[in-house]
């Protein structure tokens, strides 16, 4: 077990930061590169919770990740000081509050990181379960406080009443840590968090909360899925494509606004598994809906197949400003090859979750794969992350979901 910090905040370490530094934390953002720290702190720890100074006065609190390129991360910004629990309750009653009324049967982001002044933490909340997810070493630090904590500032705040908790500790971001990866039941029955369901406007999801991707579902697509079901449901029998369907959070939502025919597309086995389960439980017509466990970009070469509506919902391909031209290039190829598919007049409804892809770089993109087609097209729908998935104006870095809606126009 990780050694907590001293829960007096005056006991914290002091770590003096560069004025660039400490001019951006005035500026609402949280982050201090490797660059910018002008004092070692604890030559024995590299992960440990601090007090940030800049010009000789106190800029904020935090913790900071020697190993990291961003080396600290701020949960508070100036003097004030205080028990590190009580801040840590603060923080997750408040960015509870900013979600309430919570309803028994819809599946919300409690906590979004750095957008809700917990950076590194996620807490997603599928009623009864939460699955609190770390990605920083220095989050790590505080697991056993947040365990306890998250439990009741649910039931103060939410008047909600936990049945499971799970810790995911699993992401690959966390090699930029040096963290290693681990996962943790700490409440609740294990088998009931892998078969978990999640509802989402009367649809139900089936969700593996242990070990299912993220913390299970992908609920920031929720608006854009909503808006995706209504344009489904304005063109009678149509046909669809679903690619990166994972559970098919797309895909299930054409099938109930009755389209004709939905072809799901995943590499993943325990992906297409949870939909065939979300299928039957829905009871949607299992005859309308192929699943097709494939790499998506093969999937595309062969498929003849044409479709009033193709989603493209993918992982993030932009990891770190290195690989971004090849980024750019695999949105390229990837959105191509999925326009050819449709139908004129039919929308592909294009997303990216890169953070370091911003919107107009992905219209541009998207512009590219259409006329590289000779084709047109009308932007028909901006969609971004579900607002519970904040953005934080001053942290560009907090916004990362896009999701196009293009109309193949003839003309
Ligand atoms: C962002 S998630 C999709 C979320 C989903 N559309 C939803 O709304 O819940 C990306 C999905 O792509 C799948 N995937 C990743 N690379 C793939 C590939 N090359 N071909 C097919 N599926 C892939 C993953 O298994 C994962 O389910």
């Amino acid at each position: 077990m990780a050694e907590l910090p001293p829960r007096d905040m005056r006991e914290w370490p002091e770590i003096e930061i560069t004025p660039r530094a400490a001019r951006r934390v005035a500026a609402g953002h949280l982050w201090i590169f490797a660059d910018e720290v002008a004092t070692e702190g604890p030559r024995d720890r590299p992960v440990f919770w601090c007090r940030f100074r800049g010009d000789g006065s106190s800029v904020g609190w935090g913790y900071m990740n020697r190993r990291s390129l961003i080396a600290g991360r701020l949960l508070a910004r100036g003097q004030e000081e205080e028990r590190l629990e009580a801040l840590l309750e603060r923080r997750l009653l408040q960015a509870i509050g900013r979600r309430l009324p919570l309803a028994p049967n819809r599946a919300t982001r409690l906590v979004f990181s750095e957008a809700d002044f917990l950076p590194g933490l996620v807490v997603d909340f599928y009623p009864p379960y939460a699955v609190l997810q770390s990605h920083t070493a220095g989050i790590d630090l505080v697991l056993s406080l947040l365990e306890a904590l998250l439990p009741a500032a649910l039931e103060r705040a939410g008047g909600v009443r936990l049945a499971g908790l799970v810790i995911r500790a699993d992401q690959p971001v966390r090699d930029l840590e040096a963290a290693e990866r681990f996962r943790r039941v700490v409440f609740g029955d294990p088998q009931a968090l892998r078969t978990a369901w999640v509802e989402e406007e009367g649809l139900r999801y089936a969700a593996d909360l242990l070990e299912g991707q993220k913390t299970g579902f992908f609920l920031d697509q929720r608006e854009n899925r909503l808006r995706f079901e209504e344009a489904v449901r304005q063109v009678p029998g149509a046909r669809v494509l679903d690619l990166f369907s994972y559970s098919g959070g797309w895909g299930l939502r054409a099938l109930r606004a009755g389209a004709a025919r939905v072809v799901f597309v995943d590499e993943s086995r325990e992906a297409l598994d949870l939909l065939e389960r979300s299928l039957a439980a829905n009871n949607l017509p299992r005859g309308r809906a192929v699943l097709c466990r494939a790499d998506v970009l093969s999937f595309l070469a062969r498929d003849a197949g044409r479709y009033e509506f193709v989603v493209s919902d993918p992982p993030a391909f932009a990891k770190s400003r290195k690989n971004l031209p090849q980024a750019r290039r695999a949105y390229r190829k990837l959105n191509r090859l999925a326009w050819r598919r449709l139908e004129p007049g039919g929308i592909l409804f294009a997303s990216s979750c890169s953070r370091l892809v911003p919107e107009n770089e992905f219209l541009a993109i998207l512009a590219a794969a259409c006329s590289r087609e000779r084709d047109v097209a009308h932007v028909v729908y901006r969609g971004v992350q579900a607002p519970d998935h904040p953005v934080l104006l001053s942290m560009p870095e907090t916004a990362y979901l896009k999701c196009i809606g293009l109309q193949k126009v003839l003309c």
